[in-house]
């Protein structure tokens, strides 16, 4: 057989894919898995997008324009409309998710050899579409003991270079839950506009804040053409499978190049696009509910981690995860052993465990990832599993002949 590439062997697996397999394995024996491992959220899916799919009128699923389809770019603009935030719909481009915008964005805006910030954790993706860009991350660790707030601006501006292009945020944070404040934006647009940076921002959760309002990059005028924002259908119309996000920009000079990218795809997916389109049909109702929905299961979540014995976590106040801090050796053995060996009454659990969100994964070997992605009654259940598996995990790490044997 002909070799496989060396950059694809090299290539950064998806820490929270990697343990499919034993997921896969657990349910082939009739055991239920609780997936509280990926942002999957079980949310339905907006009404009058599943109805217009239903309903297709189209007789031919043809190309479409490769910014996307000229009526699903103006709604867009019109929700940032909505909400005070100016764009037209030519600053729009539908890409397909979110997750083809970033690497619009890092082709765009980067040679290879370039450096970015990105404060971690972060979402573990950025490291692949870094890697395939020949772009490097230089990451700036914020603490779980401050809640993973926005690092300093002077811890920034100590790591800038001749080399350095942009700072990278994710806001509200995956996998954080946490929502960066206008007062904390405001010190680092100033590291921006000093240093000529881009600013670039996921702002894929920025709909579901639970404690105070969502400051978008969008709203700093005086950095305009230095800001591209990351958007998508995914979560906010729980609509993960419809591949449709956007890439916001107000640069012109960064669109003339982002064009030669889109146009080389061809376009975005049209039956996405047509969905999402229907999706800002009167969308407002349906987002508070949505949002109303992770509120809740954010409670509850966290009343019950807080009590679980040697548990360190923290209130989120945005998006739908929590990181937990474990009393075990190893996050990525402990969510393993949950899926192969553990069951609560023909139960488990998947975490993400949370050492692939960081470039230096020693700092999230005991951390795991929890998405508050199912129903409350589901959640009591996962945290059950979690109690009770975590008081047997502990006895055979501490037996001196492990009995054990991960990965
Ligand atoms: C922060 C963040 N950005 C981007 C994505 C990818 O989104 P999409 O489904 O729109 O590609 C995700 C998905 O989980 C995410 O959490």
């Amino acid at each position: 057989m002909p070799k496989v590439s060396e950059r694809g062997q090299l290539q950064t697996q998806s820490p929270i894919r990697s343990l499919v397999p034993f997921a896969d394995q657990a349910k082939a024996d009739g055991v239920e898995i609780l997936h509280l491992n990926i942002g999957q959220p079980d949310i339905l899916t907006p009404t009058t997008a599943l109805n217009r799919i239903k309903n297709l009128e189209e007789d031919i699923i043809k190309y479409g324009p490769s910014a996307g389809i000229p009526s699903l770019r103006k709604k867009v603009a019109e929700y940032y409309n909505e909400i005070n935030i100016s764009i037209t719909p030519e600053q729009v481009y539908v890409t397909t998710g979110a997750s083809e915008a970033i690497q619009f964005a890092l082709f765009s805006c980067f040679d290879p050899g370039d450096e970015i910030i990105i404060p971690e954790p972060f979402y573990a993706n950025y490291l692949g579409y870094a890697q395939i860009s020949q772009v490097n991350i230089i990451p700036i660790t914020s603490e779980f003991d401050k809640q993973f707030a926005l690092p300093a601006p002077e811890r920034f501006s100590s790591l800038i270079n001749e080399n350095t292009k942009a700072i990278f945020l994710c806001n509200p944070g995956n996998p954080t839950g946490q929502l960066y404040t206008r007062e904390e934006l405001d010190a680092l647009v100033e590291v921006v506009k000093k240093n000529d940076l881009y600013l670039i921002v996921d702002e894929v959760y920025r709909e579901f804040c639970y404690d105070s309002e969502f400051t978008s990059v969008l709203q700093f005028d005086e950095i305009s053409e230095n800001v591209i924002v990351i958007d998508s259908i995914s979560k906010v119309f729980s609509s993960c499978g419809a591949r449709v996000g956007y890439l916001i920009t107000k640069s012109e000079q960064l669109r003339t190049v982002i064009d030669k990218y889109a146009q080389l795809r061809l376009c975005p997916p049209a039956l996405g696009q047509i969905m999402a389109e229907a999706c800002y049909t009167d969308y407002r109702p349906y987002i508070n509910e949505a949002k109303e929905e992770y509120n809740k299961r954010r409670k509850v979540l966290y009343n019950r981690l807080s009590k679980i014995e040697g548990v360190k976590c923290y209130y989120p106040s945005a998006a739908f995860y929590n990181m937990a801090e474990l009393p075990i050796d190893d996050a990525t053995k402990f969510c393993k052993w949950m899926l192969t060996d553990f069951r609560h009454e023909g139960k488990t659990v998947m975490f993400a465990p949370a050492d692939g969100f960081y470039s230096n994964q020693e700092l999230g070997k005991k951390q795991v990832r929890i998405a508050f992605i199912l129903n409350e009654e589901k959640l009591e259940q996962a945290m059950d599993c979690l109690e009770i598996a975590l008081k047997e995990y502990q006895k055979i790490m501490h037996q001196t002949q492990p009995s054990y044997s991960y990965k």
